[in-house]
């Protein structure tokens, strides 16, 4: 009696051990070491280059690694490639059925899924079993059924082909299932590469799912390091790059793809905020730090890693947060009863100790969990730094480790000031019990994922994915779905250019038929047109001109030639009219008809400079000014009809997915259809509430500058719309450049969208490109769609949950 008094007293408990026997049976049976995983079946384990993957928390060898080869790459690549056509060929149904197995299987293997993972990673077996695993069969229930919806749902996309899936050591099943489970579903065939130091779970999953019957070269696995990474984002034959990991290797490859017309998703890094207003259930919101940043030992991306607390609760939620790091055990990831595991390698706790050793030096104070660490392993406790300065390391730096950073402040302007002053924006999350300040300062975080009185909540159904530096597109849900399809009229690619030709020479064919004089309302020469910026006509910084010419030959004009300060101007005026941003958008669409309205009583005037500009005959410059009026319309009609959506995720709550503009976007337009094309891409973006600086054509500038008298007479806020005429190539890499640019649209020449992409790499724009071939903004069955919208936008989700 008196033992069990005590136990009670201490509530002192001992190991409860997860079996690792099925775990470790499947290892002897792989005892020759793992080869890659292509079309169906393992390669030969004892050919080329190896490694070994350890257990973190013993520095135990598990297995035998293959480190993949440009040509073991090459076969995985080709097995793909000649899987896709039949996997396309099922069928949404077809599809659905094999994601639906996967669900299945992945249940059916549960537990030895979860102790494989923690054997692996080092994280503790409750995670992986009531976390990871559950997650990664709703992924494929959740996917089954976007496959079986696909026909009828996204009518009007194509899958992509092959794509390249390169993840790292935090998640590794889940991950992978975050990755090949949107892929497949939509009529993609996949290499995944998992990362190094875990590629056990994804060797069991192929094995496993060839056992389930998905057919041969479906799904590949190549393993391997980095070299192995940058092979597949280098081959030719692959499609599109998703990646999540670091921003440093999301830098590399968006280097790496710019110009090749891949598509590229990159999922990084974050500083993610944890805010706590002073009228939060405190003690929820301790137990919310728990789970924000020692849930997978601080290794994840979304972790609330700088706790940013409200001056007058600070003192009592550290001490409370201090008393609950007491209870707080690290140990075996196998024992079920243990609340961290150990971090992945020795190099990422030297790294953590590192930079907390960093953290103190710049005037931290540190306090950790007390209480034994594990012998062996690479273990390090829960971490609270206070007295932690904004502007320093450890406060700016992603940690990746189970260190917590704090700092107060006083309203929730501050609160947003300080949640925002990052590079990253992945997740944030509000603690407040006034739901009128909660969904206020949801919208005003920079961060793709926002939790209100929660955190780390995930569902295949709701979107995940940053902003600014954190990368971009996004997983789960409809818009994961967008991330694996393209629009079937960009599929179908004819040079644009070549298309339009044609057009303009029919059309001015059947002008010289019906009409006796051509173009006839032509403007007077002689006018210097100067830029438009911040609301106003300026003239160029540099005081310089250039001329204009007719397609005859004939000079009709001057227009400004932009240099690297009117951009630079042009983006801070941009920059300044952020109330386009929160504008209804009932007034967003209003401005836009305007625009429309006082186009169409300039439409002569416009036809007869398109006419004159581009050689085309005056019906077809009519045609082009009528289509640019009605895209007006067509943007002003989206603007208050293309909304969020409610999730509806497993719990007790909903996830709100709302559309947000990007912010300032850098426009180059072509030189095809001078007054249409700069329509059809600047209407969407402001109809989203996005600011715009704009170098129109570089051939036929004054199409352009003669919209100045439209924008003028049309009530538009200063800032939302600047124009910098001047040469395209040398702008383009000023907006490329630029870190107060949030994305850049660059349509027309090849070797310009090449550079903008490989330029845009230093805050990781979002980039939409042409290639100088054919997208659809030209006709309007897919240019007055959601098409461009979804490119102007980005989601933000929000997740309410709630109930006592
Ligand atoms: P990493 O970004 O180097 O590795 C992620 C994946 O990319 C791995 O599969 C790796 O083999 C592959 N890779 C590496 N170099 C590549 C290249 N040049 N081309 C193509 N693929 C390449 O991340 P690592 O080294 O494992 O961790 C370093 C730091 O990155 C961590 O300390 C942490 O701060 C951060 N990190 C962030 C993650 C996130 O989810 N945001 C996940 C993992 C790490």
């Amino acid at each position: 009696h008196s033992s069990v008094a005590r136990y009670f007293d201490t509530m002192d408990y001992g190991p409860a051990p997860e079996s690792d026997t099925d775990a470790r049976q499947w290892l002897a049976r792989h005892a020759e070491g793992f080869g890659h995983f292509i079309d169906g079946r393992f390669t030969d384990a004892s050919a080329g280059a190896r490694f070994d993957t350890a257990e973190p928390a013993t520095g135990q060898r598990l297995a035998g690694i293959a480190q993949g080869s440009a040509q073991d790459v090459d076969a995985a690549v080709a097995a793909a490639r000649a899987a896709q056509p039949g996997w396309l060929a099922l069928g949404g149904h077809g599809r659905a059925r094999h994601l639906y197995a996967l669900a299945r299987m992945v249940q059916r293997h549960a537990r030895l899924l979860a102790v494989v993972e923690a054997l692996d990673n080092g994280k503790p077996i409750r995670e992986t079993r009531d976390l990871d695993v559950p997650l990664v069969a709703r992924h494929f229930y959740h996917h089954a059924g976007w496959a079986q919806l696909q026909e009828r749902e996204f009518a009007d996309q194509v899958p992509l082909g092959v794509v390249g899936q390169i993840i790292p050591w935090n998640f590794p099943l889940l991950m992978l299932a975050w990755k090949i489970a949107p892929a497949l579903a939509l009529g993609n065939t996949v290499v995944l590469k998992p990362a190094e130091l875990t590629p056990l779970s994804a060797l069991l999953f192929a094995e496993l799912a060839a056992e389930a019957g998905l057919p041969p070269g479906v799904l590949n696995v190549v393993t391997g390091d980095g070299a192995t990474g940058a092979a597949l984002v280098a081959h030719e034959g692959v499609d599109k790059i998703a990646f999540t990991g670091s921003t440093d290797v999301g830098r590399l490859i968006r280097e790496a793809t710019a110009g090749s017309g891949k598509s590229l998703t990159l999922e990084l890094g974050g500083k993610s905020p944890f805010i706590v207003f002073d009228d939060a259930d405190i003690d929820a919101a301790v137990e919310g730090v728990v789970d924000a940043i020692w849930f997978n030992q601080g290794q994840v991306c979304c972790a609330g890693s700088r706790l940013l607390l409200q001056e007058g609760i600070a003192a009592d939620f550290i001490e409370r947060l201090k008393r609950r790091m007491q209870s707080l055990r690290v140990g075996s990831p196998l024992d079920k009863a243990i609340d961290m595991g150990s971090l992945i390698d020795p190099t990422q706790l030297e790294r953590v100790r590192t930079l907390v050793a960093t953290g103190v030096r710049e005037g931290a104070s540190c306090y950790q969990s007390p209480g034994a660490l594990p012998p062996g392993g690479s273990f390090f406790p829960p971490t609270l730094l206070t007295n932690v300065h904004p502007a320093s390391t450890v406060a700016t730096e992603e940690i990746f480790g189970p260190v917590l950073v704090t700092m107060t402040f006083r309203t929730p302007d501050e609160a947003v000031a300080l949640a925002n002053n990052t590079r990253y924006g992945l997740a944030a999350s509000v603690w407040s019990e006034t739901i009128g300040l909660a969904l206020g300062v949801a919208p005003q975080l920079q961060a793709g994922v926002v939790w209100v009185n929660a955190t780390n909540l995930f569902d295949a159904g709701v979107g995940f994915g940053g902003y600014r530096e954190s990368g971009y597109g996004r997983e789960g849900g409809r818009e994961g779905c967008y991330e694996y399809l393209k629009p079937r009229a960009w599929a179908e690619r004819k040079p644009r250019a070549a298309a339009i030709a044609a057009n303009a020479a029919n059309a001015a064919n059947e002008a010289s038929k019906t009409q006796a004089k051509p173009s006839s309302v032509l403007p007077p020469i002689d006018r210097t047109a100067k830029l438009f910026v911040g609301g106003k006509q300026v003239r160029p910084d540099g005081e310089l001109s250039h001329p204009v010419f007719a397609a005859n030959g004939q000079r009709v004009g001057e227009v400004g030639t932009g240099n690297r300060k009117d951009i630079r101007n042009a983006v801070a005026a941009a920059r300044s009219a952020a109330g386009w941003s929160s504008a209804t958008p009932h007034r967003r669409a209003q401005a836009l008809y305007y625009l429309a309205e006082n186009l169409a009583a300039r439409a002569d005037e416009f036809a007869g400079r398109i006419a004159s500009l581009t050689g085309v005959g005056a019906p077809a410059a009519e045609a082009e000014v009528d289509a640019s009026v009605s895209r007006l319309f067509a943007y002003g009609a989206w603007a208050d009809k293309y909304e969020g959506t409610v999730h509806v995720p497993p719990l007790r709550g909903v996830a709100l997915a709302t559309v947000e503009a990007m912010g300032v976007v850098g426009v180059v337009c072509p030189d095809e259809a001078p007054l249409l094309s700069f329509v059809s891409l600047f209407a969407p973006l402001m109809a989203m509430g996005n600011r715009t600086v704009i170098v129109p054509s570089e051939k036929h500038p004054l199409v352009a500058t003669d919209f100045y008298q439209v924008l003028e007479t049309s009530d538009l806020p200063a800032g939302v719309i600047n124009l910098v005429t001047g040469p395209a190539a040398g702008l383009v890499q000023t907006l490329a450049e630029h870190d107060d640019v949030d994305a850049l649209w660059v349509f027309g020449a090849k070797a310009l969208s090449r550079n903008a992409e490989r330029l845009s790499v230093g805050n990781l724009k979002r980039t939409l490109v042409d290639h100088g071939l054919a997208t659809d903004w030209h006709d309007a069955a897919s240019a007055e769609g959601a098409l461009f919208l979804r490119h102007a936008t980005q989601v933000k989700n929000i997740w309410i949950p709630y109930g006592e």
